[in-house]
């Protein structure tokens, strides 16, 4: 069941008509269904059933959008965080400081100080050093830091080698090997309070059995921590569940994710945490965009449209297909290649794809890009941030506006230049 679907003949987002909201807002613009975040919130949720302690925490840079996360707050999600930037956007969502954990290798001394001062839940320390910072840094203030060990398990997680993190050649994580010494250090510090481990072995992962491979590792460092007399009260799973992009494929089976999790952590006596992002938000929005060219190719057309790989950077960087389609079908298909008006050839969204036959004008729209879509966008080419529209039954709302096209305003020559160029063409 999806919430864009056809209705008269028209694709519709829940009960919105998406030439509507063209028409209100312009092309391109991502549009998301709350129904389709709530579902996801509560399917995930719903899968876990059997672990009894758990908090579960939406991965932020899928969606940062204020609106986005302020349903998922209202469905008792906190958030992942990795920067002060997202620390901000989950508390102005109304996200409480105590339901976030703030992942990521490069944590700023005034972000660890952020997180600090709105007293969040949870810092995943990727390195020593690190933790040596945040013990200062919160002694300093009097507090002491919740903090869990990231595990670097050594697990390959068959995914796109560029959202791969749990394999021994990455940047993320503890080698498991050196955790326990490790364990023992950061346990002496006056500023931090070690309750666990973390592990995230990387994103679109569909083949349950590395998931299932790394958190076995994680239970048998869980044993040989309390062995040594350490305390290991919270274990974060983190995210990775992948989604189908193409209509033969599946969303990854999450109900068999919650029943692998839920045997493997029987008998480890902790409250778990879990870090979602695509799972719940890709299917839940779409990237709305509008044919402007029918150019013949050498082999077969291109359709230019009028998003481009700085709205959609996906396709571009990871190959990634995602599924394109008209507004209104005409009921016949084509081949072609579907292109953006970037100046450069990687601004392809795909390559001799059968889809339905448009023509110029006509409204289309790219499916699964609610996670991981509108986040990742630049002004490349000096075009504008496009803008997000949130859908809920039959009403909708811009819950971002598009930015000025050209970002002069935040521009400004260097002091010592002269207001007007002083060679100037004849
Ligand atoms: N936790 C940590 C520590 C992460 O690094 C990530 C994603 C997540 C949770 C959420 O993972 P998810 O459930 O969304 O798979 N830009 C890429 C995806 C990068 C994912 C980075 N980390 C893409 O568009 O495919």
């Amino acid at each position: 069941m999806t919430s864009f679907h056809l209705r008269g003949g028209e694709m519709h987002a829940e009960a919105v008509s998406l030439e509507t909201i063209a028409a209100h807002v312009g092309t391109p613009a991502y549009v998301y269904s709350t129904d389709a975040l709530r579902r996801s919130a509560q399917r995930f949720r719903a899968a876990l059933g059997k672990v009894p302690r758990k908090q579960l925490m939406f991965a932020v840079k899928a969606n940062p959008s204020l609106a986005v996360l302020r349903i998922l707050a209202d469905q008792n999600y906190g958030a992942d965080i990795v920067s002060g930037g997202e620390l901000e956007c989950a508390l102005a969502a109304g996200m409480t400081a105590n339901h976030i954990v703030f992942s990521g290798v490069g944590k700023t001394a005034p972000e660890l100080i952020a997180g600090l001062d709105a007293g969040i839940g949870r810092f995943n320390l990727e390195l020593e050093r690190e933790g040596q910072l945040l013990s200062a840094l919160a002694a300093q203030r009097g507090k002491r830091a919740p903090a869990l060990l990231r595990i670097n398990p050594d697990v390959d997680a068959s995914t796109h080698a560029k959202i791969t993190t749990g394999r021994c050649d990455s940047k993320f994580g503890i080698p498991i090997s050196e955790a326990p010494a490790m364990y023992d250090r950061l346990t002496t510090l006056p500023g931090l309070d070690l309750h666990g481990l973390a592990v995230h072995i990387g994103s679109q992962i569909t083949d349950l059995a590395p998931l299932e491979t790394a958190y076995r590792k994680i239970g048998d460092l869980i044993r040989a921590l309390r062995e040594k007399g350490h305390r290991v009260y919270n274990v974060d799973l983190g995210g990775g569940l992948g989604v189908a992009y193409r209509p033969d494929h599946l969303d990854a089976d999450v109900e068999a994710y919650g029943a692998m999790v839920a045997a493997i952590t029987r008998d480890w006596d902790v409250a778990l945490l879990f870090e979602p992002g695509r799972f719940i938000a890709a299917q839940a929005g779409i990237l709305l965009t509008r044919v402007l060219w029918l150019k013949p190719g050498q082999e077969r057309p291109f359709v230019v449209v009028d998003a481009a790989m700085n709205d959609l950077a996906r396709p571009a960087l990871y190959d990634a297909w995602h599924e394109f389609v008209a507004v209104r079908p005409k009921g016949e298909t084509f081949v072609a290649n579907i292109v953006g008006p970037i100046c450069e050839t990687g601004d392809t969204f795909a390559k001799a794809r059968t889809i339905d036959r448009v023509g110029e004008g006509d409204l289309t729209l790219f499916r699964s890009a609610g996670a991981y879509g509108a986040s990742m966008a630049s002004t490349y080419n000096c075009r504008a941030l496009v803008p997000e529209v949130l859908v809920d039954g039959n009403r909708y709302a811009v819950i971002s506006e598009r930015t000025p096209a050209h970002e002069v305003r935040r521009q400004r020559l260097a002091p010592w230049m002269q207001s007007a160029p002083t060679i100037r063409a004849a």
